[in-house]
């Protein structure tokens, strides 16, 4: 056995068998119109899969929708896209407000907000109202163990975690997390989903507390950010720091606005939780700027200002 390909399941060690039937996925349900949401819906949309983008309230799930049209525009002026796979990927995405609306999915993807109650009271609702015996109820959680979201469900086996990176159209990668009782055909599934239907590169993680990117990540966003509370440098110094010096593409401050500085003082949070190590404890300046409501370009201001 390739000792690289073994994996814990359930107290064995086992080894990838050859696939057997495996029902491609056809419709996918996504939770949370935000803009992981709305990102993963336009990529399943381009894929030409049916895709049910819900929220909590119609209005919530229609600027969802309004935010995949915008983007699928800029992909036609730009040449990557015909005017006629435009409108089809746009025909092919239903808003709900009402998780009900996911009864016929093969699979879900949950992109709600990062907040470990809300996301197992959700898993909950979709174990009692997707229908299909073998669908699959995937998070987008950086940081949330993915045992505790399958442990409100009657389907654990069924239950992994499928995570994105910002923004969604163009980042190749997707993690795949498997928990301790997801089932071999569900991992082998979403992997062909991800990787042959999306053409996301897919890379499978532990269902560790940040998985492998974030793990790297979140300690170097907050490095930054305590660099600027002691003042070592400015926001924009730091940035090019990392942009010019090398050769990242975004600094980590802009990066940090990027992804939100609520969800990065979630992740934060989640990984200190997990490992108790000082590195992953978000500094005060940046919890003050998120009660403060600064939390980055989708509210206007972060580390940077966004008004213009
Ligand atoms: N939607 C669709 N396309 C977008 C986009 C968006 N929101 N933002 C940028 N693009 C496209 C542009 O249209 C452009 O496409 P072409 O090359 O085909 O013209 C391309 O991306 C580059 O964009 P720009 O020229 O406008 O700007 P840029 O060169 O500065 O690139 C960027 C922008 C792609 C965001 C780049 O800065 C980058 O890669 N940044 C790092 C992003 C990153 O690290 N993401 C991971 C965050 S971690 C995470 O998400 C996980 C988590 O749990 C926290």
């Amino acid at each position: 056995m390739r000792r690289s390909y073994a994996r814990l399941r359930g107290g064995r060690w086992d080894r990838p068998r050859r696939e057997g039937h495996m029902t491609a996925v056809k419709h996918v349900g996504i939770v949370g119109a935000g803009q992981m949401g709305r990102g993963i819906a336009e990529v399943c949309a381009r894929a030409g899969l049916s895709v049910t983008l819900c929220d909590t309230t119609e209005a919530r799930a229609r600027a969802g929708l309004a935010g995949v049209a915008d983007s699928l525009l800029r992909a036609e002026k730009k040449g990557t896209l015909t005017c006629e796979e435009r409108a089809h990927a746009l025909a092919g995405i239903t808003v709900a407000a009402d998780l009900s609306r996911l009864a016929g999915a093969d699979l879900v993807v949950e992109a709600a907000v990062e907040d470990e109650r809300a996301k197992t009271e959700l898993f909950r609702r979709l174990d009692e109202v997707v229908a299909q015996p073998d669908a699959v109820l995937a998070s987008n959680t950086s940081s949330i163990p993915i045992a505790r979201l399958a442990a409100a469900t009657r389907r654990p086996q069924s239950v992994l975690g499928l995570h994105f990176f910002n923004p969604v159209p163009v980042m190749p990668l997707v993690e795949v997390i498997p928990s301790l009782h997801t089932s071999r055909a569900t991992e082998l599934r979403v992997r062909a989903f991800a990787g042959e239907a999306l053409g996301k590169r897919t890379i499978v993680a532990q269902d560790r507390a940040g998985f492998v990117v974030n793990s790297l990540l979140v300690p170097y966003l907050l490095a930054a950010a305590r660099m600027v509370a002691s003042g070592t440098a400015t926001a924009e110094d730091i940035d090019t720091g990392m942009t010019a010096g090398c050769a990242h593409p975004m600094g980590p401050l802009r990066l940090a606005d990027l992804i939100g500085l609520d969800t990065v003082t979630a992740i934060g949070d989640a990984l200190y939780e997990e490992y108790k190590e000082p590195l992953y404890a978000p500094p005060p300046l940046l919890r003050r700027m998120v009660e403060s409501g600064l939390l980055g370009r989708k509210s206007g201001r972060g580390f940077f200002n966004y008004a213009a």
